[in-house]
Protein backbone atom coordinates (compact mmCIF):
# COMPACT_ATOMS: atom_id res chain seq x y z
CA UNK A 1 0.00 0.00 0.00
CA UNK A 2 1.48 3.30 -1.38
CA UNK A 3 1.29 6.51 1.41
CA UNK A 4 2.05 9.76 0.10
CA UNK A 5 2.17 12.95 2.08
CA UNK A 6 1.04 16.29 0.63
CA UNK A 7 2.28 18.51 3.05
CA UNK A 8 1.60 22.91 3.04
CA UNK A 9 0.89 25.38 5.03
CA UNK A 10 -2.82 25.54 3.65
CA UNK A 11 -3.23 28.70 5.04
CA UNK A 12 -6.27 28.64 3.89
CA UNK A 13 -7.07 25.27 1.22
CA UNK A 14 -7.51 26.45 -1.97
CA UNK A 15 -8.92 25.40 -5.32
CA UNK A 16 -5.70 24.76 -6.49
CA UNK A 17 -4.39 22.90 -3.66
CA UNK A 18 -7.40 20.17 -3.51
CA UNK A 19 -6.58 19.77 -7.34
CA UNK A 20 -3.62 18.38 -6.45
CA UNK A 21 -4.90 16.38 -3.49
CA UNK A 22 -7.84 14.46 -5.61
CA UNK A 23 -5.31 13.83 -8.45
CA UNK A 24 -2.57 12.27 -5.84
CA UNK A 25 -5.81 10.24 -4.73
CA UNK A 26 -6.41 8.65 -7.97
CA UNK A 27 -2.62 7.44 -8.27
CA UNK A 28 -1.70 6.11 -4.47
CA UNK A 29 -3.73 4.05 -1.68
CA UNK A 30 -3.80 6.72 1.01
CA UNK A 31 -3.35 10.51 0.56
CA UNK A 32 -2.12 12.27 4.24
CA UNK A 33 -3.18 16.15 3.56
CA UNK A 34 -0.57 17.58 6.30
CA UNK A 35 -0.84 20.90 8.08
CA UNK A 36 3.00 21.31 8.93
CA UNK A 37 4.70 24.20 10.08
CA UNK A 38 6.37 26.77 7.73
CA UNK A 39 9.08 28.59 10.12
CA UNK A 40 8.77 31.59 7.50
CA UNK A 41 5.23 32.54 7.41
CA UNK A 42 2.82 33.90 10.56
CA UNK A 43 -0.23 32.31 9.55
CA UNK A 44 -3.32 34.02 9.41
CA UNK A 45 -6.14 30.63 10.58
CA UNK A 46 -4.86 28.98 13.20
CA UNK A 47 -4.00 25.15 12.54
CA UNK A 48 -7.13 23.57 13.94
CA UNK A 49 -9.20 25.93 11.89
CA UNK A 50 -6.91 24.68 8.44
CA UNK A 51 -7.24 21.08 9.53
CA UNK A 52 -10.96 21.61 10.14
CA UNK A 53 -11.74 23.16 6.67
CA UNK A 54 -9.33 20.86 5.01
CA UNK A 55 -11.25 17.63 6.86
CA UNK A 56 -14.72 19.03 5.47
CA UNK A 57 -13.56 19.83 1.89
CA UNK A 58 -12.28 15.84 1.77
CA UNK A 59 -15.38 14.41 2.74
CA UNK A 60 -17.69 17.02 0.66
CA UNK A 61 -15.49 15.73 -2.26
CA UNK A 62 -15.91 12.26 -0.80
CA UNK A 63 -12.50 11.08 -0.97
CA UNK A 64 -12.24 7.56 1.00
CA UNK A 65 -8.62 7.50 0.82
CA UNK A 66 -7.59 10.91 1.71
CA UNK A 67 -6.87 11.67 5.62
CA UNK A 68 -5.67 15.38 7.31
CA UNK A 69 -3.40 15.61 10.07
CA UNK A 70 -1.11 18.08 11.94
CA UNK A 71 2.69 18.43 12.62
CA UNK A 72 4.28 20.98 14.24
CA UNK A 73 7.96 19.52 13.44
CA UNK A 74 10.14 18.00 10.94
CA UNK A 75 8.37 17.29 7.93
CA UNK A 76 10.80 13.95 7.61
CA UNK A 77 9.77 12.94 10.62
CA UNK A 78 6.73 12.06 10.08
CA UNK A 79 7.23 10.70 6.98
CA UNK A 80 9.30 7.82 8.83
CA UNK A 81 6.56 8.17 11.14
CA UNK A 82 3.75 6.88 8.82
CA UNK A 83 5.99 4.79 6.95
CA UNK A 84 5.25 6.96 3.51
CA UNK A 85 6.76 5.98 0.11
CA UNK A 86 6.83 10.01 -0.76
CA UNK A 87 5.77 13.67 -0.77
CA UNK A 88 3.61 15.02 -2.90
CA UNK A 89 3.30 18.71 -3.66
CA UNK A 90 2.03 20.65 -6.80
CA UNK A 91 4.09 22.86 -8.67
CA UNK A 92 2.79 26.05 -10.54
CA UNK A 93 5.15 28.46 -12.55
CA UNK A 94 8.76 28.57 -12.84
CA UNK A 95 8.99 30.58 -9.47
CA UNK A 96 7.88 27.97 -7.44
CA UNK A 97 10.79 25.38 -8.73
CA UNK A 98 13.82 26.80 -6.60
CA UNK A 99 12.42 26.53 -3.49
CA UNK A 100 10.34 23.48 -3.95
CA UNK A 101 13.65 22.25 -5.13
CA UNK A 102 15.64 23.27 -2.18
CA UNK A 103 12.90 21.98 -0.34
CA UNK A 104 13.26 18.36 -2.07
CA UNK A 105 16.89 18.12 -1.71
CA UNK A 106 16.78 19.11 1.94
CA UNK A 107 14.85 16.57 2.77
CA UNK A 108 16.51 13.71 0.76
CA UNK A 109 19.74 15.14 2.89
CA UNK A 110 17.98 14.50 6.20
CA UNK A 111 16.21 11.27 5.19
CA UNK A 112 17.83 9.98 1.83
CA UNK A 113 14.97 7.72 0.93
CA UNK A 114 12.75 10.75 0.89
CA UNK A 115 11.20 10.96 -2.55
CA UNK A 116 9.27 14.27 -3.83
CA UNK A 117 6.86 13.92 -6.75
CA UNK A 118 5.59 16.93 -8.11
CA UNK A 119 2.49 17.47 -9.91
CA UNK A 120 2.10 20.28 -12.01
CA UNK A 121 -0.66 22.59 -11.78
CA UNK A 122 -4.18 22.62 -14.10
CA UNK A 123 -3.64 25.97 -15.81
CA UNK A 124 -6.95 27.25 -14.60
CA UNK A 125 -5.12 27.82 -11.17
CA UNK A 126 -1.82 28.98 -12.35
CA UNK A 127 -2.39 31.88 -10.96
CA UNK A 128 -3.86 30.66 -7.65
CA UNK A 129 -2.59 30.81 -4.04
CA UNK A 130 -3.28 31.10 -0.46
CA UNK A 131 -2.15 34.91 -0.18
CA UNK A 132 -3.59 36.17 -3.29
CA UNK A 133 -7.03 34.59 -1.23
CA UNK A 134 -6.51 36.30 1.56
CA UNK A 135 -5.35 39.30 0.18
CA UNK A 136 -8.42 39.54 -2.35
CA UNK A 137 -10.91 38.59 0.37
CA UNK A 138 -9.32 40.38 2.91
CA UNK A 139 -10.26 43.37 0.63
CA UNK A 140 -13.54 42.73 -0.13
CA UNK A 141 -13.32 40.80 -3.18
CA UNK A 142 -15.12 38.07 -4.47
CA UNK A 143 -13.19 35.00 -3.74
CA UNK A 144 -16.04 31.91 -4.85
CA UNK A 145 -13.79 30.98 -7.82
CA UNK A 146 -10.66 30.46 -5.04
CA UNK A 147 -11.46 28.00 -2.67
CA UNK A 148 -13.84 25.17 -2.39
CA UNK A 149 -17.16 25.78 -1.51
CA UNK A 150 -18.34 24.45 1.24
CA UNK A 151 -15.36 26.24 3.65
CA UNK A 152 -16.24 30.15 1.58
CA UNK A 153 -18.41 31.34 4.05
CA UNK A 154 -15.90 30.37 7.16
CA UNK A 155 -12.81 31.87 5.11
CA UNK A 156 -14.63 34.92 3.68
CA UNK A 157 -15.70 35.54 7.51
CA UNK A 158 -12.73 35.47 8.87
CA UNK A 159 -11.00 37.22 6.38
CA UNK A 160 -13.58 40.47 6.54
CA UNK A 161 -13.58 39.85 10.07
CA UNK A 162 -13.26 44.11 11.49
CA UNK A 163 -13.87 45.11 8.43
CA UNK A 164 -15.95 48.28 8.30
O1 LIG B 1 2.61 25.71 1.75
P1 LIG B 1 4.06 25.96 2.11
O2 LIG B 1 4.16 26.98 3.22
O3 LIG B 1 4.90 26.32 0.91
O4 LIG B 1 4.61 24.56 2.67
C1 LIG B 1 5.93 24.48 3.18
C2 LIG B 1 6.03 23.31 4.17
C3 LIG B 1 5.03 23.50 5.31
C4 LIG B 1 5.71 22.02 3.44
C5 LIG B 1 7.50 23.28 4.69
O5 LIG B 1 7.79 24.49 5.34
C6 LIG B 1 7.74 22.11 5.64
O6 LIG B 1 8.01 21.02 5.19
N1 LIG B 1 7.61 22.35 6.97
C7 LIG B 1 7.83 21.34 7.98
C8 LIG B 1 9.13 21.62 8.75
C9 LIG B 1 10.31 21.13 7.93
O7 LIG B 1 10.53 19.95 7.79
N2 LIG B 1 11.06 22.09 7.38
C10 LIG B 1 12.17 21.80 6.52
C11 LIG B 1 11.71 21.55 5.10
S1 LIG B 1 13.02 21.70 4.00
Amino acid sequence: MKTVVCPGSFDPITNGHMDIVKRASGIFDRVIVLVAANQEKHNFFTTGERVEMIRRVVEAEGLPNVEVDSHSGLLVNYIQQVGAAAIVKGLRAVSDFEYEFQMSLTNRQLLPECETIFLTTSSRNLYLSSSIVRQVGGLGGDITGFVPPCVYEQIHRKLTQGQS
